[in-house]
């Protein structure tokens, strides 16, 4: 069997992740470490609960106790676990340093000693190029992070190219753009607006609404993961987009179209402070591996809305039962209208 490491596992991308290789992976040995923070949720891992081949283990990928046993014996890291969301960062960037930066520090450290370690996947995303106005960031380009939680993921990306130049070890990054699909958190722009307006709720849009985030499908991020797993040069980096550029405005009303539910919906609200313009890949890279993505936007935005439709009791006990999204909601909304 194939030991594999996956952290934040419990989270949307990890756990999409975690039940897509189990299926394609039959000799994958699958070990989650997760912390569950307010976004790590076992329920995600419906489906895979009674799986042998999979084992949960909560805990903290800075506390060294926890993480050097697990990836002493990996063969694989796929590090997922991360402070994701750019408004919290804005709010306090605290969290973000210890897990996105000092976690990874401690992973990498670990994985020092693993004998059998084939390939560490981290987990970066197209925020560390920081806003393009114009054309596509490329691997080699600048990093120019504009926001915390950017700055966090853009320190751990270098860190984890250092170990590959300085200790040889077979690290790849992989920049990532917006993911969309089932199970993401309802703090994220489409869970949150698909949720909000299922209920009839005014949908909050920063600014113009004209920032343009470029969608791909978590099942289309995971096949490139995969892909890299077994075929990819450590200290590369490797950029996974979705080519699907959209404007925030025409993702909102694509939204509301798919619920039947009217524009007016739509409050214009106070931007975000520092809000990133637009982002865009250049994947040539990565489709000369033989990488294309298959999901196509219109038939996957309408699969999503669709699983949150059929999944109340997934994400009501969040937005309507967890205190803590509730205050959250609060400090973030109530000053912006
Ligand atoms: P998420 O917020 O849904 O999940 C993060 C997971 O990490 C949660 O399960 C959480 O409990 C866990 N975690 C947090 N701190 C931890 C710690 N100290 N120790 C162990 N576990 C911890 O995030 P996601 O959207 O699934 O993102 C996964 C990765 O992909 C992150 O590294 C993120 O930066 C990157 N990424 C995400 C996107 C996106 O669109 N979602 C885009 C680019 C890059
Ligand atoms: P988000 O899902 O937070 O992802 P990211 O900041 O990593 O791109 O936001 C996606 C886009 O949606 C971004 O341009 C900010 C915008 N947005 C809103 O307009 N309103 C909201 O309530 C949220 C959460 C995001």
């Amino acid at each position: 069997m194939v030991n594999v490491l996956v952290t934040g596992g419990a989270g949307f991308i990890g756990s999409n992740f975690t039940k897509f290789a189990l299926t394609e992976h039959s000799d994958w040995q699958i070990t989650t470490l997760d912390k569950l923070t307010y976004a790590g949720r076992l329920e995600n891992f419906e489906g895979v609960k009674n799986e042998p081949r999979h084992t949960f283990v909560r805990g903290d990928i800075a506390d060294p106790t926890i993480a050097i046993p697990l990836v002493e014996q990996a063969e694989i890291v796929v590090h997922f676990a991360a402070e994701t969301h750019v408004d919290r960062a804005i709010m306090t960037a605290g969290d973000f340093i210890k897990t996105d930066v000092y976690g990874t520090f401690v992973l990498l450290e670990a994985a020092r000693n693993a004998p059998k370690l084939r390939r560490f996947i981290q987990v970066s995303t197209d925020e560390v190029y920081g806003s393009v106005e114009e054309g596509t960031s490329r691997e080699t380009d600048e990093l120019r992070p504009r926001n915390p939680y950017a700055a966090s993921k853009a320190g751990a990306d270098r860190l984890a190219y250092s170990f590959w130049a300085t200790y040889g070890m077979p690290v790849i990054i992989t920049r990532v753009s917006n993911n969309y699909g089932p199970n993401q958190f309802p703090e994220k722009v489409i869970p949150l607006f698909i949720t909000n307006a299922i209920d009839g709720c005014a949908v909050p849009l920063y600014g113009d609404g004209l920032h343009v985030r470029d969608w791909l499908h978590v099942r289309d991020h995971c096949r490139a993961l995969d892909l890299l797993i077994a075929n990819s040069e450590p200290g590369e980096v490797y950029n996974i987009g979705g080519g699907h550029e959209v404007p925030n405005l025409e993702l909102t009303q694509r939204i509301l179209r798919l619920l039947n539910q009217p524009d007016s919906l739509i409050q214009h609200v106070k931007d975000r402070p520092g809000h990133d313009r637009r982002y865009c890949l250049d994947t040539t890279k990565l489709r000369r591996l033989g990488w294309r993505p298959t999901v196509d936007f219109a038939e996957g935005l309408a699969d999503t809305v669709a699983w949150y439709q059929t999944h109340e009791s997934w994400w009501r006990p969040i937005k309507e039962g967890d205190p803590a999204f509730q205050s959250y909601y609060q400090e973030q909304y109530d000053h912006r209208s």
